[in-house]
């Protein structure tokens, strides 16, 4: 197997720089222009924040929780939170050596599962390796983001669970439990809990992350019209057309009320509907 990173992609590897992008920080002000909004998901970062920075801190290695599974819908903020809890931590470590002090690797769920028989279980191993040695640096710190998980980690009583898929899972069990905790946690996601083994909701600190209630979802949308530029003027009309959308039901996930904040500025561009194809549903859980 040599050096164990012929596995993973170097594009799989978020450092603390990468999440700043993605979230907008601005040196001047010393914010995030783009942080996450909405009550229950600013609530729900500082409560994975704590206890993450806790076992970090703690001496030992064995520390209780492994890890988050977060699941819910699609496109309503999972992915995005693992990579702004990394941030958060990364933030509260870097007065640690190094200024990577917290990565994120993010291993996609659906590649393990498609790997052939015996190569799925070496990369799980792979990744735990990494996990334990620091995947830039020595020692370094990280958050292991193992995203849309239901194809790989499948319930015993799914038919689709091939018996593969058992192999994997005592491989994946077995790592976890030896898992370093005072230098790293897992984050496990999916839109189809149903499909995925039981064993993961034992051993996982689960939270749903469902359809933001009307209160988060007003937060989010007003905070994704005002990042754009948008005149003063036109902000309160989409803002109120996207808020009114979401009470019809045609809004059900962030991701839906970008797309209807999207089309109402294209068509206030043009002074009229866009052309654009749009689906007259909102994207509908599986
Ligand atoms: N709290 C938030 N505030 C504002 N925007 C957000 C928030 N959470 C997520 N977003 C945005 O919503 C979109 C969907 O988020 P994300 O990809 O994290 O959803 P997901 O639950 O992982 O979806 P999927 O199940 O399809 O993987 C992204 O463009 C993201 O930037
Ligand atoms: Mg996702």
């Amino acid at each position: 197997m040599g050096q164990h990173h012929h596995h993973i992609a170097a594009n799989r590897i978020l450092s603390a720089d990468d999440l700043r992008k993605q979230f907008g920080y601005s040196q001047d002000t010393n914010t995030l222009l783009q942080d996450i909004a909405g009550e229950s998901h600013k609530k729900l970062l500082s409560e994975l924040a704590a206890i993450a920075q806790h076992q970090f801190l703690s001496p030992g290695k064995k520390g209780l929780v492994k890890g988050f599974f977060l699941f819910g819908p699609p496109g309503t903020g999972k992915t995005t939170l693992a990579r702004r809890l990394t941030l958060e931590l990364a933030e509260r470590f870097a007065h640690e050596a190094g200024s990577q002090s917290v990565v994120m690797a993010t291993i996609d769920g659906a590649e393990i599962a498609r790997s052939r028989y015996g190569e799925s279980e070496e990369r799980i191993l792979d990744i735990f390796a990494h996990a334990r040695n620091g995947f830039t640096a020595q020692n370094q710190r990280s958050v292991v983001l193992f995203d849309d998980i239901e194809s790989v980690f499948m319930s015993r009583d799914n038919q689709n669970a091939k018996e593969w898929h058992f192999s994997q899972d005592s491989v994946f069990f077995h790592a976890v439990d030896e898992l370093d905790t005072s230098r790293s946690i897992l984050i496990l996601t999916s839109n189809r809990p149903d499909l995925v083994d039981a064993a993961i909701l034992d051993r996982f600190l689960a939270y749903e992350v469902g359809t933001p209630d009307a209160e988060t979802m007003c937060q989010i949308i007003s905070s994704l019209v005002r990042s754009q530029a948008i005149g003063e003027a036109d902000l309160e009309k989409i803002e109120n057309a996207t808020i009114d959308a979401y009470a019809r039901g045609e809004i059900r996930s962030i991701r839906d009320a970008q797309k209807f904040i999207l089309s109402c500025y294209v068509a206030s561009i043009l002074g009229q509907e866009s052309r654009a194809y749009r689906p007259s549903r909102a994207s509908t859980v599986p």
